[in-house]
């Protein structure tokens, strides 16, 4: 049921459009892969609104597979797991001073740490609330993003060992993130494992016993056994949405997400008509249009214009013209079709549906912003044992 609706605006909501979570397909994926990991502890990552598929209900999911730990981006997100009652570890990653430290720490969330300016402003949050920090320290191991660099983390490991001395903070984990893990023969891959090696040798010298040792995305998780250590991160893969290009997986994955609407026009039209903004296309002959009615306000991307294909009573059709704010175009040629017709944007390939990796295609991007953009004036309903 969609949690943001009362229940007598669901099916009027639903008329023109919904994405449809299968939590069931979510668990599933995460058993999976937590057996394919030999049961290494897994932590689903839950950030952007579970990838757009709803933060508390595909958390439960997740926990329900085997997720002994959540991850998200902000402290905000992490609260908001433990306001809808989530109790079990849960890691936040990104923050910026003056963040909401102690309201994290309070409520037992654990947290990244990048710098020892930021080690500092935890450790006088946790004196204030009383309670010592769980810390897990981000170590740039190459991919040039968040993270304590290898000149930088001897200074962190240090400021670290101090305040757990001091009683503020529990350095619990260490981890870092992969670059290119998505092309598991890049050399980079490698040079990250060896270069975080480094980074957790001279943490461990410096007096600190982290249990938790991470480096490991959706690919890596898939496909480098080697960058498994204790913990693996994945994001993506949970969703069912493969990170790799060419759209396969080493482990089942079952897409969680479809989203669907309902013809709101079909017509006829003689050839030589433009269609939508720009005329970027025109009719060479006599054909049938359908209207949709989801636009780039709902997640639908401009960049697939004359190029995203749907699937409508079992076949599939391609967008025609420009994708627009609220609508889009799709040109039936002869088939059979009428206003209220289900139209399945993207769902599940082992159904004939296209994939969140056949949008991706279509508009040049990655089946993560495909799902992740899904608006919010889309409602999300929820299927499987536990919706
Ligand atoms: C630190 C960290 N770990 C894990 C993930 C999950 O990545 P993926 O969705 O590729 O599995 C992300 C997502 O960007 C991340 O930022």
């Amino acid at each position: 049921m969609n949690h943001h609706l009362a229940s007598d605006e669901i099916s009027r909501a639903t008329l023109r459009a919904e994405a449809v979570i299968d939590l069931d397909a979510i668990s599933a994926n995460v058993s999976r892969l937590h057996a394919h990991v030999q049961s290494r502890d897994v932590l689903a990552v839950v950030k952007a609104d579970g990838y757009g598929h709803g933060i508390i209900e595909s958390a439960r999911a997740a926990r329900a597979g085997g997720a002994s730990w959540l991850g998200v981006a902000l402290i905000d997100e992490a609260l908001q797991l433990r306001e809808a009652g989530d109790t079990d570890p849960i890691l936040s990653w990104l923050a910026v001073p003056g963040e909401r430290y102690a309201e994290g720490i309070a409520a037992g969330v654990e947290l990244a740490a990048y710098s020892v300016s930021q080690l500092d402003e935890i450790a006088l949050a946790a004196r204030q609330v009383g309670r010592r920090a769980g810390i897990h320290l981000k170590f740039d191991s190459g991919l040039g993003r968040g993270g304590a660099t290898p000149d930088e983390w001897g200074r962190v490991v240090e400021a670290a060992a101090a305040a757990q001395e001091a009683g503020a903070i529990e350095v619990t984990g260490v981890f870092s993130h992969l670059a290119c893990a998505d092309e598991p023969e890049h050399p980079s891959v490698k040079a990250q494992a060896l270069e975080f090696e480094v980074g957790i040798g001279q943490a461990l010298e410096a007096g600190l016993e982290p249990k938790h040792l991470h480096l490991a995305n959706s690919p890596a998780t898939l496909a480098l056994p080697d960058t498994w250590l204790t913990m693996v991160r994945p994001g993506i893969a949970i969703y069912g949405v493969s990170p790799f290009a060419d759209g396969q997986s080493p482990v089942l994955l079952q897409p969680a997400m479809t989203l669907r609407a309902r013809l709101a026009l079909v017509k006829r039209v003689p050839a030589g008509q433009g269609i939508s903004y720009g005329h970027t296309f025109t009719t060479t002959r006599e054909t049938t249009l359908g209207l949709v009615p989801l636009g780039y306000a709902d997640g639908v991307p401009r960049h697939a214009s004359n190029q995203g294909e749907v699937l409508v009573r079992g076949q599939r059709f391609r967008t025609v013209g420009r994708v627009c704010m609220d609508q889009f175009v799709i040109d039936l040629g002869d088939a059979e079709g009428a206003a209220g017709d289900p139209v399945v944007i993207f769902g599940d390939p082992s159904r004939g549906e296209p994939s969140a990796a056949d949008w991706a295609v279509a508009a040049d991007t990655i089946g993560y912003e495909i799902v992740t953009r899904v608006g919010p004036r889309v409602p999300r309903s929820y299927v499987g044992a536990l919706a």
